[in-house]
């Protein structure tokens, strides 16, 4: 952590985002001013996170094994682990759990130097000492011997349809984990996501770390209200036998919906850039 730069901020339209965190004096030295309009009445404030390359390819895999977009880029795990530090709930799709199956969505799994940090930042804003890890599944074709479920640390919510739930069930489920169902069948609707998780455990701001299916049903849906998006600088390529998407997929805005953000803020750190738009 010594060693990192702090971001440089090359762009910031302060008047539109609300309120300043508290930041700790680390997280303000290294990424700057961060604030959150208050989330809307009926729902959680919603902000999702990624990275891509510049030729927009957010998943890749090799040998059967899902490339590092940001190639380990430790501005990129700061800033993931600020913006978990943020929220009470990180939602993933179970594809992204099974290709990252070791993973926890925690502050400090992703940026262990600035683990106290973002545990002091958490008890600022009144918050659980890690944000509730949500992964969503249709199938219920999800692995509970994963170490997420038995990190006695983090609560872990499954979001399933009552056919996966019905599947879950004949596993042994962990204690830390909590089954919630949001739909008949998949693929569920991304409110009716947020508004069974909201039910179960008030939220006030979610963040999605995807992936492109899951991210792809809340943008369709207009509930994502922020993406903070990583550039790594460089190109990934496609070719017919892979399709490689960018951080949506199995949805169409253009032409029919298109989707403009507005730009709220441009961070560099070398040939990173670190982009915030919102979605209204
Ligand atoms: N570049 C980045 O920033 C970034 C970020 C995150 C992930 N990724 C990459 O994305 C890849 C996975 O992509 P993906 O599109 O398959 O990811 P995904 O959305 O995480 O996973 C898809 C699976 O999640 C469940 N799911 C998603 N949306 C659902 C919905 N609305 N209702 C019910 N279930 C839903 C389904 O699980 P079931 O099959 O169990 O029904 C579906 O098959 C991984 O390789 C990961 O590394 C990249």
């Amino acid at each position: 952590m010594q060693t990192l730069s702090p971001l440089e901020t090359a762009f910031e339209q302060r008047e539109a985002t609300g309120q300043a965190l508290p930041l700790p004096s680390d997280l303000a030295h290294l990424y700057g001013r961060l604030a959150f309009p208050p989330a809307p009445v009926e729902r959680p404030y919603i902000i999702s996170n990624f990275v891509e390359t510049l030729d927009g390819v957010a998943v890749a895999h090799a040998d059967g094994k899902s490339l590092d977009i940001s190639g380990g880029n430790e501005h990129d795990h700061m800033v993931m682990g600020l913006l978990r530090a943020c929220v009470d709930a990180v939602i993933v799709g179970a594809g992204t759990l099974r290709d990252a199956s070791e993973h926890r969505w925690t502050p400090d799994y992703i940026y262990p130097p600035l683990a106290a940090a973002y545990r002091q930042l958490r008890q600022q804003l009144d918050q659980a000492p890690q944000p509730l890890n949500v992964i969503v599944s249709s199938s219920g074709h999800v692995d509970l011997s994963l170490p997420l479920f038995h990190e006695l640390a983090i609560r872990s919510v499954l979001i399933t349809t009552v056919q996966g739930q019905a599947r879950l069930q004949e596993q042994t489920l962990p204690p830390t984990l909590h089954l919630l169902v949001a739909g008949e069948q998949g693929p569920l609707q991304a409110r009716a996501i947020v508004e069974t998780l909201s039910r179960w455990q008030p939220c006030q701001r979610i963040l999605i770390e995807g992936g492109p299916q899951l991210m792809g049903r809340f943008m369709a849906e207009r509930l994502i209200d922020e993406l903070f998006l990583t550039l790594a600088p460089q190109l990934a390529g496609r070719d017919a036998n892979e399709l490689r998407p960018g951080f949506v997929s199995q949805q169409l805005f253009l032409p029919a919906a298109p989707r403009w953000g507005e730009l709220l803020s441009l961070k560099r750190a070398g040939s990173y850039l670190f982009l915030r738009y919102r979605f209204t």
